[in-house]
């Protein structure tokens, strides 16, 4: 009987294959054809991978008939899996995955539904925040469900210079909790968190402007669903600063947008994009699978 081989081996293993990097938009974004992410990758192709990721920081792998352990021992690749605080919406038999779903079995969600109703970076509320973000397409609507990222070095680029100055030095408070009542009050999705939950997830101090470890590229680092206040800055100033680089951030330029397409895996990086979910209709269902690679915290 063969000996089963763990990742590493059968990566070293590994054949390559022959695939394309398509570029998708101007800012970010592009779509790698031909890969097959259930087969594991050789070092080229992984080197090839990785180059591609940080060069446009959002990719879209096609069709990819893969099960959640492959999304895993893929997303695994890039560093340590981490593990979401709404435990409930964890996949049974994977707990590094999280559902991400607006489907509702005997009147109970199996996902959470609202993820991504504000602009945000995965698990920025946390001392070291995701590198990067894998999203694979289970099940899609007909219509809506897209996902929007906006790329935060062109954003940070495109400031004016006073701005850039003014910024350079503050850092901001970033915590899980600062919409959590809100979205909780509309939606079937959010659960009152226990005490164990809430000390999971202490308010956390980034900078305004981080550098991302890999490229040296400085991209803006705050948003709408996690940021709550600039330090040291009066209540009312920290607000009207926030909401200016909210703006800023978000402005159409820096923008793609993803419609899906049936068995997509979309891997993002954390550190250089913002994402927003753009809705789907309450009568249609969607459910995709989401990993987490921790990153490094921010600096
Ligand atoms: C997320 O924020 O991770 C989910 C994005 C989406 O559902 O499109």
């Amino acid at each position: 009987m063969a000996a089963v081989l763990p990742t590493a081996d059968l990566a070293a293993h590994a054949r390559p294959q022959d695939f394309e990097i398509l570029s998708l938009a101007e800012s970010l974004g592009a779509q790698v054809v031909g890969l097959d992410l259930s087969q594991p990758l050789n070092a080229q192709d992984f080197a090839r991978i990785h180059r591609a990721h940080l060069d446009h920081h959002v990719l879209v792998f096609r069709d990819q008939r893969i099960t959640p352990q492959q999304q895993v021992d893929f997303s695994r690749r890039f560093g340590p899996l981490q593990i979401h605080v709404l435990k409930n919406f964890l996949l049974a038999g994977n707990p590094e995955i999280l559902v991400v779903s607006n489907i509702l079995e005997n009147g109970q969600p199996i996902g959470l539904g609202d993820a991504g109703h504000f602009w945000h970076s995965d698990l920025s509320y946390k001392e070291a925040p995701s590198l990067g973000s894998l999203l694979h397409a289970q099940e899609l609507p007909a219509e809506g469900g897209d996902t929007l990222f906006a790329n935060q070095h062109t954003a940070y680029d495109a400031l004016p210079e006073a701005l850039k100055e003014r910024i350079a030095p503050l850092k901001a408070e970033h915590t899980y909790l600062a919409k959590y009542e809100e979205l909780r009050a509309r939606s079937p999705w959010r659960p009152k968190l226990t005490d164990e939950q809430v000390k999971e997830v202490q308010a956390v101090i980034h900078p305004v402007v981080r550098t991302h470890p890999e490229t040296g590229r400085k991209a803006l680092f705050v948003s709408e669903h996690f940021t709550t206040r600039i330090v040291g800055l009066a209540e009312d100033e920290s607000q009207a600063l926030l909401e200016e680089l909210f703006a800023l951030s978000e402005k159409p330029e820096h923008l793609y947008r993803h419609a899906w397409l049936p068995h997509d895996m979309v891997f993002w990086d954390n550190r250089s994009v913002m994402h927003l979910a753009a809705g789907t209709p309450d009568h249609l269902r969607r459910k995709l699978y989401r990993t987490t690679v921790e990153g490094d915290t921010p600096f």
